[in-house]
């Protein structure tokens, strides 16, 4: 059979899933309680950046494949299946996830669905979640006849940047369910990844939780581990990037995620891994995580040496000086600020009395919003102009490539500090210029 699906939450996640199914030949509807990100995405327009999906999601806009709406009725009428993708933020001065969002989902939805379908939560969730949650859709759900509306989580591993192509090319599929009905509905809805060799785990709702938040676990620990790395090399005089390099050839250790830097941002594995540390102390489990205390401490201290590196190359004080900061985006090719160890290096040096000046190629209507007193140009040349001293601090690709001949005419003094250790050092020190770096000599 073919399967109508509606997706709740029309965010990164979201919108990416809904484009993705449409691309899958589903006919898709996506579902958020924003009027004016559904009149966005119904004119065929994405509210932030994320390559590829525009053009993907327009074309199902316009082919009637895929529509967007604010009624639950609606999307409850139609979906055989409904997937769920709202946001779990970290709970303001806490570190628990707050679950507001896919309680409303399963909420305002449970009550309207009155034939047979499958509830599925793709968002990132503390473990325990979908069992709750499963108790809360039979208490709500009417039904029908032969009506069973039930529970599967299937969580998502797609990366902000390559969410198209991460969704119609995953890794693998993670499925937790608690009956056949269900397992062969989503293996029926994945059809078109499995025939193309994408590796499936079925499994039970606690560990297909725990999947996704052990993977961003390890990632998170992978990067901390390599910056814990520059560390060490700062204190000797070694390069972590021959470090990183001479690591990765051994392929039990592998060479991605090994980029030592101004540490994780985003929207995700910050929020992440503190979330698992609040949920396994709850679980009694805390004693498992408390090196994660430890992968968060080392990834904020990164932010804090790169304004000491920054404040060295201004003589010791940021006062009267111009900081030209290269990067705003937690991670290039997006325009998402979340937790951006970019912006937030920016506002500690502006606390400090620096007088900075951020550019970015495509976050910057988000930081403006966000970080409303700091000074924003519309170029790197025109972010540099009077500069004491450049910040690179996401590594677009614009960056990387960018001559420094370019800059000499306009900054104050040559002195760069790369923060994402992915400038050409020769290149900017035959440029006349200082290069320094997180964790190289
Ligand atoms: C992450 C996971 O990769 C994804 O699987 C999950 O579904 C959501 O969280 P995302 O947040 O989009 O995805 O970004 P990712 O590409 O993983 O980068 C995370 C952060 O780590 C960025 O701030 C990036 O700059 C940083 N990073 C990444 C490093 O500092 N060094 C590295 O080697 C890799």
């Amino acid at each position: 059979m073919t399967y109508r699906i509606t997706v709740f939450g029309t965010g990164y996640l979201g919108a990416t899933h809904a484009a993705c199914m449409a691309e899958l030949g589903y006919e898709v509807i996506g579902v958020d309680v924003d009027t004016e990100k559904i009149a966005m995405l119904s004119a065929g327009k994405v509210p932030f950046y994320e390559p590829d999906l525009e053009p993907l999601l327009a074309k199902h806009v316009e082919s009637g494949r895929l529509r967007f709406t604010t009624s639950y009725e609606e999307a409850a009428e139609f979906g055989d299946v409904h997937f769920v993708c709202v946001g779990t933020p970290q709970k303001k001065g806490e570190y628990a996830a707050d679950l507001r969002y896919v309680d409303a989902v399963i909420d305002n939805l449970a009550p309207l669905l009155r034939r047979e379908c499958l509830v599925v939560g793709k968002s990132t969730v503390p473990v325990g979640t979908a069992a709750r949650l499963a108790e809360r859709l039979a208490e709500l759900a009417p039904g029908g006849d032969d009506a069973a509306v039930e529970l599967a989580w299937n969580p998502e591993f797609l990366r902000e940047g390559y969410a198209v192509q991460d969704t119609l090319h995953p890794d693998r599929l993670v499925i937790g369910v608690r009956s056949e009905r269900a397992e062969k509905v989503l293996r029926d809805v994945y059809a078109p990844l499995l025939e193309a060799g994408v590796p499936i785990v079925v499994t039970d709702f606690a560990t297909a939780e725990l999947v996704k938040v052990s993977a961003n676990a390890f990632l998170a620990t992978k990067i901390s581990f390599i910056n814990a790395m520059a560390e060490v090399c700062e204190a000797t005089g070694a390069d972590v990037t021959h470090l990183a390099e001479a690591l990765s050839y051994d392929p039990r250790i592998g060479g991605r995620f090994l980029q030592a830097g101004l540490g994780f941002g985003g929207g995700c594995l910050p929020k992440d891994i503190r979330a698992f540390m609040a949920r396994a102390g709850e679980l009694g489990a805390d004693q498992a995580l408390t090196f994660l205390r430890e992968v968060d401490a080392i990834n904020m201290r990164r932010r804090a040496r790169m304004v000491d590196l920054a404040r060295e190359q201004c003589d010791g004080s940021f006062l009267g000086k111009r900081i030209a900061v290269f990067g705003a985006a937690f991670k290039p090719n997006s325009d998402d600020i979340r937790d951006s160890p970019a912006l937030n290096v920016a506002a500690q040096i502006q606390l400090q009395g620096g007088e900075v000046t951020v550019y970015d190629p495509k976050a910057m209507d988000n930081a403006r919003k966000m970080f409303p007193s700091l000074a924003y140009a519309d170029s790197a040349v025109e972010a540099a102009v009077g500069a004491h001293v450049v910040l690179h601090l996401t590594e677009w690709q614009e960056f990387r490539e960018m001559e420094p001949e370019l800059l000499n005419p306009v900054v104050a003094e040559r002195r760069i500090v790369d923060g994402r250790n992915a400038l050409d050092p020769v290149k900017w020190r035959q440029a006349g210029w200082v290069y320094r770096a997180l964790g190289r000599p």
